[in-house]
């Protein structure tokens, strides 16, 4: 597996490459714990192979394994507790949508990342046509959103099913061990897995958080941690195309340096968007202290050219591209021929859309891609492109582990923590205190 980064700054190379040479100095303090920081938060590097595959085999089928029947997984978490999970399940997922899709795959139900009443209400009526599972998410165990949400929800199934039942039902995935949920689940504590006080919400995509969810709706997560476990053996054995490709931390952080508020993460599939959320959080929250980083923002073309392109060609030039460019998504295992679309080619096609008429759709895309990658480079917008190959299960994980390297990499050269969020536990302070 691998991905080719290729950085667009005209007239900054001498600058680009003195700090990708600073940028491979910081590769051996990915393993390390922050500056004078006591605990250690760098679990998340090298997880596959310390813990992360054999985590996944045992997880593997879990849902097989229950002994009463289910379809529909309910994650109920916030932040780095739900995005990975939802990052993964929008490429590869059965949708709640569509009915009677692969029998083994069972939809997720997102719940516990708002409060808003209206939403809510729609979402009980879709739990009330399944029979769930349902995991409680929260490396804290104590975040309100998540908690206030179980209630609500648990009371509610009371209609359908014994107490005893729900517990059953219940899957709490957290470090905290003297949660009120385990006393609640003891008797069945199986039920209970645990996110190692090492890994951080937003680098916990491949620990249980994700893993227990995605297992019971009928992910290949096994082909997930291979591809992650691949990039860090190829970051370990210094191959010097990954080597390479960790350009991405220095491009993005001399893009903020010469000005650039604002990274958009372009992709073209609106499967992407988990992803995008996932990636914004991971940037975000670990960079973005100290006045310092870039801001980061998924967009989806070609929608999004239609509204915010005006802004990228001509509003302020405060924004850095990266294109990160697939050739589909496809799930490892599905052997069902490929079926593709095109446009027809008919007078009326012919008439309507000219030189588009005949194409296939994912061709279409790829030039509307290029063709705005064009446009703005005229107009001097840096950028970088990113090519992965087909978005499957196996390099999706490849580009996570990608992501959460090249985000702690950038936050060395932003000189920040990228562990700790005292930004967020403000609000979570204020909450607290207009409750009381
Ligand atoms: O990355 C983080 O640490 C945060 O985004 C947390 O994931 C988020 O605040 C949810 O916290 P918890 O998992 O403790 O409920």
């Amino acid at each position: 597996m691998t991905i080719s980064v290729e950085v667009n700054f005209s007239k900054k190379e001498d600058l680009l490459e003195n700090l990708q040479r600073k940028n491979l100095e910081n590769i051996d303090r990915l393993r390390e714990p922050y500056e004078d920081e006591s605990e250690n938060n760098s679990l998340w590097y090298n997880w596959p192979e310390n813990e992360g595959k054999k985590l996944a085999s045992e997880l593997d089928g879990i849902g097989s394994r229950l002994p009463y029947y289910y379809d529909l997984v309910v994650v109920i978490g916030i932040g780095g507790s739900y995005t990975g999970t939802k990052a993964i399940h929008d490429l590869f997922g059965a949708s709640l949508e569509i009915r009677n899709q692969e029998p083994q795959k069972k939809p997720i139900l997102f719940c516990g990342y708002h409060l808003s009443e209206s939403y809510l209400q729609k979402q009980l009526k879709i739990l009330d046509q399944y029979k769930p599972v349902i995991c409680v998410v929260s490396k804290s165990g104590r975040t309100l959103e998540p908690n206030a949400i179980y209630a609500v929800l648990s009371t509610h199934l009371k209609k359908r099913f014994s107490h005893e039942e729900i517990l059953e039902r219940t899957f709490f995935i957290s470090s905290k061990k003297e949660s009120p949920f385990l006393k609640e689940l003891s008797p069945n504590k199986p039920r209970y897995f645990s996110i190692p006080d090492g890994i951080v919400g937003r680098f916990s995509v491949l620990s249980a958080a994700s893993l227990v969810p995605l297992a019971l709706a009928g992910h290949n997560i096994k082909a997930l941690m291979r591809g992650a476990d691949d990039f860090f053996k190829q970051l370990e054995a210094k191959e010097e195309h990954t080597l390479k490709s960790l350009i991405y931390a220095p491009a993005r952080f001399l893009a903020w340096k010469q000005g650039k508020s604002i990274e958009l993460l372009a992709y073209e599939e609106p499967q992407l968007e988990g992803l995008g959320l996932w990636w914004q959080q991971l940037f975000a929250e670990s960079e973005g202290k100290q006045e310092k980083a870039i801001f980061p923002m998924g967009s989806l073309f070609s929608r999004d050219l239609h509204s915010i392109g005006q802004y990228i060609q001509e509003g302020s030039k405060s924004i850095f591209e990266t294109f990160l460019l697939t050739s589909g998504v496809r799930s490892e295992g599905n052997f069902e021929s490929e079926s593709r679309i095109r446009i027809p080619t008919d007078e009326f096609s012919r008439e309507l859309l000219g030189k588009a008429s005949g194409h296939y759709l994912d061709d279409l895309n790829e030039k509307i891609m290029k063709a705005s990658r064009r446009a703005h480079s005229l107009r001097e917008v840096p950028n970088c492109t990113l090519r992965i190959g087909v978005m499957n299960e196996s390099n999706l994980g490849f580009l996570i582990a990608f992501f959460q390297t090249t985000c702690v990499l950038g936050a060395f050269l932003l000189e920040v923590n990228p562990y700790n969020q005292p930004g967020v536990e403000a609000y979570k302070k204020e909450l607290l205190h207009l409750l009381s």
